[in-house]
């Protein structure tokens, strides 16, 4: 598909002396008054360089650009406004979608490059929570995007399975705990045992002493400790796994924590060569203070490691194995500092590659008004929030479509997907307050609102066929059927998904993909309630689920870049 502002900023680039065609492109907008054009440059800034007003140089341009794919030019106040020639692009649009099918809005400019993304991520032992939720919906998206656009990308969850609060687990299990009781109650029974552990250590020191020394006995190969740790970190996994099922999100490698036992001590020998790292009272740091940070706490004074060595151990690895092209990591903005650091600290190393390290950050989410950390005896569960969101929908689902077959399964994809696109509802840096009546309403902006308007593009593919027996020409079809405003409106929103798909990946911002969910959503069901589709004129029929059916194929690509599924019937 021609790519409009590139096309034409490179004509006016070959018209003007000394102007880059990027540039123009860069400055073109699309006009949000169509009596403005379709697309338009405004050429203030071209005159200072062409000594010349913007007006004469819009005038200039109008007179100048050849007509091809263009209906009318008009120069108005420094604008120059293009107005395209409609039926040929309605026509070359639908065409190109229609081919493209599953692939409309990929493109190759990943070729040969490998990105990692380091994501979800939660911590063994502990419930996972709705932070880890959105790390693993963001992360989910960031690869899907990515893929989508010819990069070689690999998943790695990076599970916090190591760390001295496995010291800690142990001496509660073996103090409190029963085999029994952890394998029935999993997560559950591991996380009580670790609140007791903290109770108790108030009254009794030596709780601590004994904790430290069974995470010395892991990190030393100890079998009996590390046959626990194994056990804790299965019963763990296996109710991550589920919530991942659930989600539909796989993951290339699970790389936690203590996958970097073996690699941290070479790490820390090059920061001791490079004479990055100095001792405070016992304790091995990098100081960053000339940079405004605190220092990089590298080995405890009793020689442990910690999560800052495990993660540069981690990125030196990966730096090796995958020479990658960027190294993205997706956690809540409360680890900025630890990544700042991080970074620093691998550019002190020497590592040119630390500039493609990348944190993406998002905001808190908190339900109702309320906190959902893991606070004693405090915890929301996020299974017990997908199993709601399913139930509820169920409910709507009864009220308003009881015949439904498939119901449970139904329930299930709107459900899940109402909490996925509410985490990925606005920039990922805002705090989100999760409310049950905005996430769920099928008529706001949201992930149940986007797979409505596809089950009625399905619906109407459908009927279409059902009752005229009509193949669905979507190939050639007469482009001036479909010249009213509210036709015009959906295929200019079709038109911009290749465009967001990669200001997404650009920006690490999925939002861009479901707020463009949305604009195509609202202008598709604008277009549905003006325009009567299976109208006698076979031409205008035609035309008109062609465009259907073009919005029933982005959507679908679109939601698959989100991890949103897409049912044929709500
Ligand atoms: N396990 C950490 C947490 O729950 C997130 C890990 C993120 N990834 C990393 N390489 N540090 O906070």
């Amino acid at each position: 598909m021609l790519n409009y502002k590139l096309h034409f900023a490179k004509k006016i680039s070959s018209l003007l002396a000394g102007i880059e065609a990027q540039d123009i492109m860069a400055w073109m907008e699309y006009p949000a008054n169509s009596d403005q054009g379709d697309l338009s440059l405004p050429c203030f800034r071209l005159s200072k360089t062409l000594s010349k007003s913007p007006q004469a140089i819009a005038e200039e341009l109008k007179a100048a650009l050849e007509v091809e794919h263009i209906d009318h030019l008009e120069a108005v106040s420094g604008y120059l406004n293009i107005y395209l020639n409609k039926s040929m692009f309605v026509e070359t649009l639908i065409r190109h979608i229609s081919h493209s099918g599953e692939r409309y809005g990929s493109q190759n400019l990943g070729q040969g490059k490998t990105v990692v993304i380091d994501y979800s991520s939660p911590n063994i032992a502990k419930p996972f929570h709705v932070g880890h939720l959105r790390s693993t919906v963001i992360g989910n998206a960031i690869y899907q995007i990515h893929t989508f656009l010819g990069y070689r990308c690999v998943g790695i969850n990076h599970l916090g399975d190591w760390g001295t609060q496995f010291g800690k687990l142990i001496v509660a299990y073996q103090l409190w705990g029963s085999k029994e009781a952890v394998n029935e109650r999993a997560i559950d029974e591991l996380l009580e045992l670790y609140v007791k552990f903290h109770d108790e250590a108030e009254e009794d020191p030596t709780l601590e002493d004994q904790a430290r020394s069974w995470f010395t006995k892991m990190e030393h190969g100890d079998q009996e400790a590390l046959a626990l740790w194994q056990w804790f970190v299965e019963i763990s996994l296996a109710e991550f796994q589920k919530i991942y099922k659930l989600l539909g999100v796989q993951f290339d490698a699970y790389q936690g924590e203590s996958f970097y036992n073996d690699k941290m001590e070479p790490v820390i020998q090059e920061l001791k060569e490079k004479q990055l790292v100095e001792e405070d009272e016992g304790a091995l740091l990098v100081r960053l203070d000339e940079f405004g940070m605190a220092p990089a706490l590298m080995l405890k004074k009793d020689g442990s490691s910690l999560y800052h060595t495990r993660d540069l151990a981690a990125a030196v690895y990966r730096a090796e194995k995958y020479d990658f092209d960027k190294l993205i990591y997706v956690t809540d903005y409360a680890q900025n500092l630890h990544f700042q650091q991080l970074f620093k600290v691998v550019e002190l190393m020497g590592y040119t590659w630390f500039s493609k390290l990348e944190h993406v950050a998002f905001g808190r989410v908190s339900i109702e008004g309320g906190s959902l950390s893991t606070r004693k005896g405090n915890v929301i569960r996020l299974e017990n929030v997908l199993e709601q969101a399913v139930q509820k929908i169920s409910d709507v689902i009864d009220a308003r479509n009881p015949g439904l077959v498939n119901k449970a399964k139904v329930a299930e994809k709107v459900g899940i997907g109402a909490v996925i696109f509410n985490d990925l509802s606005a920039n990922r840096i805002k705090d989100i307050d999760f409310s049950w009546e905005d996430a769920l309403n099928f008529d706001g902006e949201t992930g149940p609102y986007v797979q409505y308007t596809y089950a009625r593009t399905c619906s109407v593919l459908k009927k279409a066929q059902l009752h005229e027996r009509d193949e669905i020409h979507d190939i050639e079809i007469d482009g001036t059927c479909l010249q009213n405003t509210e036709a015009i409106a959906v295929v200019k929103m079709l038109y911009l998904f290749t465009e967001r798909v990669e200001q997404a990946m650009v920006k690490l911002e999925p939002s861009i993909v479901s707020r463009y969910l949305i604009d195509l959503a609202q202008a598709f069901n604008r277009f549905y309630h003006a325009c009567y589709i299976l109208v006698d004129d076979k031409q205008v029929r035609e035309a008109r689920l062609a465009l259907v059916k073009c919005v029933q194929t982005t959507l679908q690509n679109g939601m698959k870049l989100i991890g949103l599924q897409a049912p044929e019937e709500i």
